[in-house]
């Protein structure tokens, strides 16, 4: 695991976005696993400004989002896929109709809409990068705690804390539904990299137990030390818990160092993972 202490929600996100960018130029074909939540905002505006001055380009690729609220209508502000135009969509170049998010109608069979988007992540040949945000009871997506980690998508039932969470993250006014679709804990595994943001000192406890905790269901993050390519971005107030803080800014300078003598940049992929 690469774990990466920055000072702050900006330079988490130039770090993130610096990680877009390389992906797009190694593999312009790129399948991305995205987001929503305050954590990607920061990162997202600097996508679509990056795009707006032909830095990159998503024209080729195309994205599937971890998850969305069962029975809201894509136009529904409250809906994740609101957020994702709102927030990306509108101001990058995605290729129409290569935008998927795990949408499921009321009245339709939850069964049947996530066996179709695993099928389709497949037919797209899998994840190459799975952007994380966190959820402060160790949620990845919306796997709540005690979620299988093997799980596949499915329809999943929010904690009354999740919801809290993530009611005003739209303009909209409204319950949201207790019911949502989410990738499953297997699913986001299967992504070839994963990178996970966190910002803000209620992260913390949740960032310690995905970094230095036991893997368990309580805390569905945990099973990322699983994973042989995940970069942990935290800011210094979601890293306040963490014990080993000091080695993973030693970590860190070697790399530099390493990155320095080589006159490339060593990336979490070649290194210590
Ligand atoms: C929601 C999303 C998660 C996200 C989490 C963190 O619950 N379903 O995928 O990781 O929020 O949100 P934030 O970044 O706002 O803390």
């Amino acid at each position: 695991m690469d774990i990466l202490i920055v000072e702050n929600s900006q330079q988490l996100a130039t770090l993130a976005a610096r990680r877009f960018q390389r992906q797009l130029s190694d593999k312009p074909d790129s399948v991305f696993g995205l987001a929503t939540g305050r954590s990607p905002l920061a990162l997202y505006e600097l996508l679509a400004e990056k795009v707006r001055t032909k830095e990159m380009s998503f024209s080729d690729s195309c994205s599937f989002n971890l998850d969305e609220f069962y029975g809201l209508e894509p136009d529904d502000q409250r809906s994740y896929r609101s957020y994702m135009q709102r927030e990306l969509f509108d101001h990058v170049d995605f290729p129409a109709g290569k935008t998927f998010l795990p949408e499921c109608a009321l009245g339709e069979d939850p069964a049947c809409a996530a066996k179709n988007y695993e099928d389709r992540i497949r037919k797209a040949g899998g994840i190459d990068l799975q952007l994380l945000g966190l959820g402060q009871n160790g949620h990845i997506g919306f796997n709540e705690p005690s979620s299988s980690l093997g799980s596949r998508t499915r329809i999943k039932t929010l904690t009354p804390q999740t919801l809290a969470a993530n009611q005003g993250i739209s303009s909209q006014a409204g319950a949201l539904p207790e019911l949502a679709m989410t990738m499953g804990i297997a699913t986001i595994m299967d992504a070839k990299e994963i990178l996970l943001l966190a910002c803000g000192s209620n992260k913390a406890r949740a960032v310690r137990e995905l970094v230095e905790g036991c893997i368990c269901a309580r805390w569905p993050a945990s099973i990322l030390q699983m994973h042989a390519r995940v970069s942990v971005i935290v800011d210094e107030a979601a890293a306040g818990l963490l014990e080993m803080r000091e080695y993973y800014v030693q970590v860190q300078r070697q790399k530099r160092v390493l990155s320095e003598s080589l006159g490339r940049e060593f990336t979490s992929l070649e290194a210590e993972s």
